[in-house]
This record gives C-alpha cells, sequence and structure tokens, in this order.
C-alpha cells in the first residue's frame, strides 16, 4: 500500500466517523479525498448528539445486531446518522484529541450504581481520588500514587496471567460463578502495554470464554484497528470475569469481589496506558460515580499509569453521537502509549 492508499483509508475511516473537514489544514475531508483522487464519496455528516443514552442503565453488554464494520453495524441497528454534516471550525487534530471533555457536545451516559471501592485500593495514603483541571489533560483522577507500593494485592502471589487465569476459574467469591458457563480471564498479548478493560462478559463470551467476542467485541477490535493496533497486540478483560445473568449490570459486591484479579493482571502487564471502555471500567478503575462524559478527555492516572476513559463498544452501537469523542479518546490513547514506547 502506497501513501497514497494509506491517506485514502485514512480520510475514509476520519468520514467514517462523521468527521467533515481534514483537520490538519482545515481543507474539507470530501475535498482532500477529491484531491488524490477519490471518487463517488458518501456523505456521513457530524454526528449530531442524540441526547442521554437510555434511561436504564442499560448493560453493553446489551448488544444490538451489527454488520461487519463500524459504519454497518450502526446502519444494522438503524442508528447511523442522518443529520447533515454541521460544518464547524474544528482546532488541529494533536490540540483536540488532547481536549477537554467539555470540548465535545456530548450527553452524559445514564449512570448506573456506582462502583465501590475495592478492598485492594487505594492505598491508605490515597484514600481519596483526586479531580484535575478538565482544563489540562494530565491531570485527571489519580488513583494510587506508585505502580508497586499500590498494585500489591491478596493476589500478589500470584505469578502469571495463567495462574490468575486459573484462579479467577476456581473463583466462588461472588455467586456469578454459579450461572455461569465459563469463566472469561481476559486474552492479548501479556507484553502488550496497551490494556481494554470493559464491564462483564456478555452472552457470547460466557459460551467461549474469551472477552469482547460478540458485537461489541467486532466494533472494539474495528476501533482499534482504526488507530493501527491489531487485538491480539492488546490485552483485553473486563472488571467482572464471569457474566452477570440476563446481561444485568454488575453488583457493587460482585465488583468487590472481583477486582482484586483486574488489579493483579494489571500489575502483570505493567501497562503504558489503560483504555477504560464504559461506565463501570471507568468508574471501578477511578473509584469516582462521575459519568463518562465527565471523566473523558482527560488523562486520568491509574497506579501511575495513564487511564483513558471511552464511550463503551455496546454503547456506541446505540448512540452513533458518541462516536467521535470516543474516536479522540483512542487517538489519545493511542498517542499515549506510543510517547511511553518511544520515550
Ligand atoms: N462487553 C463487555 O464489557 N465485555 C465483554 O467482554 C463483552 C461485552
Amino acid at each position: 500500500m502506497d501513501a497514497r492508499d494509506r491517506l485514502r483509508l485514512y480520510l475514509e475511516q476520519r468520514r467514517e466517523l462523521g468527521e467533515s473537514e481534514f483537520v490538519l489544514d482545515s481543507l474539507p475531508l470530501e475535498e482532500a479525498l477529491r484531491l488524490i483522487g477519490h471518487k463517488g464519496a458518501p456523505s456521513a455528516g457530524t454526528p449530531t448528539p442524540a441526547g442521554a443514552e437510555a434511561t436504564r442503565p442499560r448493560s453493553p453488554r446489551d448488544e444490538p445486531a451489527t454488520g461487519g464494520n463500524w459504519k454497518d453495524a450502526l446502519k444494522a441497528i438503524g442508528a447511523e446518522e442522518t443529520a447533515p454534516a454541521a460544518k464547524t471550525k474544528k482546532p488541529a487534530a494533536s490540540a483536540r484529541a488532547a481536549a477537554p471533555a467539555t470540548s465535545v457536545a456530548e450527553p452524559t451516559p445514564a449512570e448506573p450504581t456506582p462502583a465501590e471501592p475495592t478492598p485492594t485500593e487505594p492505598t491508605p495514603t490515597e484514600p481519596t481520588p483526586t479531580v484535575g483541571s478538565p482544563a489540562e489533560p494530565g491531570t485527571g483522577i489519580v488513583v494510587g500514587a506508585s505502580r508497586r507500593a499500590s498494585m500489591d494485592g491478596p493476589l500478589a502471589a500470584l505469578a502469571s496471567l495463567d495462574d490468575v487465569a486459573r484462579h479467577i476459574a476456581a473463583c466462588t467469591a461472588c455467586e456469578l460463578y454459579k450461572s455461569a458457563k465459563n469463566s472469561v480471564p481476559g486474552e492479548g498479548n501479556p507484553q502488550a502495554g496497551f490494556i481494554c478493560v470493559g464491564e462483564a462478559p456478555g452472552q457470547t463470551e460466557d459460551e467461549t470464554g474469551r472477552p469482547f467476542v460478540g458485537r461489541a467485541g467486532d466494533l472494539l477490535t474495528k476501533i482499534l484497528e482504526a488507530v493501527q493496533l491489531k487485538r491480539e497486540d492488546v490485552f483485553i478483560c473486563n472488571v467482572l470475569k464471569h457474566r452477570p445473568p440476563g446481561n444485568r449490570n454488575p453488583a457493587p459486591d460482585e465488583i468487590k469481589a472481583c477486582s482484586p484479579y483486574l488489579l493483579r493482571q494489571l500489575e502483570l502487564l505493567q501497562p503504558r496506558v489503560i483504555l477504560a471502555l464504559g461506565t463501570f471500567a471507568s468508574q471501578t478503575l477511578l473509584q469516582t460515580a462521575l459519568p463518562i462524559g465527565k471523566l473523558r478527555g482527560q488523562v486520568h492516572r491509574f497506579h501511575g499509569v495513564p487511564l483513558i476513559v471511552t464511550y463503551h463498544p455496546a454503547a456506541l452501537l446505540r448512540n452513533p453521537a458518541w462516536k467521535r469523542p470516543a474516536w479522540e479518546d483512542v487517538q489519545l490513547a493511542r498517542r499515549i502509549y506510543d510517547s511511553a514506547v518511544q520515550g
């Protein structure tokens, strides 16, 4: 693939995600595509915020039917954007991706029961996460001061991810193991450095023992590919390792019982960046009841590790207006990862 093809793919991706300008120089995106000889471009339009996510704390695992890619997925549920592109002037790409949540019009997702603090976090020296100025990325919520001191927990003796997975498979700390077919510890590259944390297994995950392999998983795979990450290059796991019956929301006591596994996984993985997908992952890791709309757009710190919050893929399937902020979040995570790897 030559540079021209790569540029075309990049621009097409941006258009699919609702962009209307080629933001490096404010060239209209369609114009940029025309300049490189691309024809027949449909106009995706800039998404219009569609109001808050359904009033129920709907589980991201209630997945609507989707097709083979992000845009098809949205079409399949009749959720593709219909509003004409609103031509707005945007700041340069780098400034935008690092912009605070308030810079992008977005609804506030429904808030489930806030995650309770887990027994292993935070350390006694850091009882209360702090919230930084939303205007300054990098000063978001800080949980735990350092990697080592804070991330040791009751499962510290488990020396590998496989050991953790074996423990999870035998876990009876909450009731979920009774109704689950399989435990879903997580999977991916143990050296990944880029870690995605979701909520809990859904039906397909329960049947297969693998995370994010249903329709939301397909979308997550596409999202990762959009920032040149293959699914197998990252590590994907959830807050809960067994499926809540009927995809109901995780209960506070289940989160409390299961969190030590996630903490031990993160300690073993030594992430460069954590991408928290959805309300439960974000609120659990950051020990906050703030909604996604308030948490995203900042770089938080989880025991020293940069943590980016974004919408759950299943929520994106239901609400295409969140595609654009999600795209910015994932780009931000990718940039943090790149600079951590290079630095
Ligand atoms: N939703 C999640 O949060 N996790 C999965 O593994 C699948 C769907």
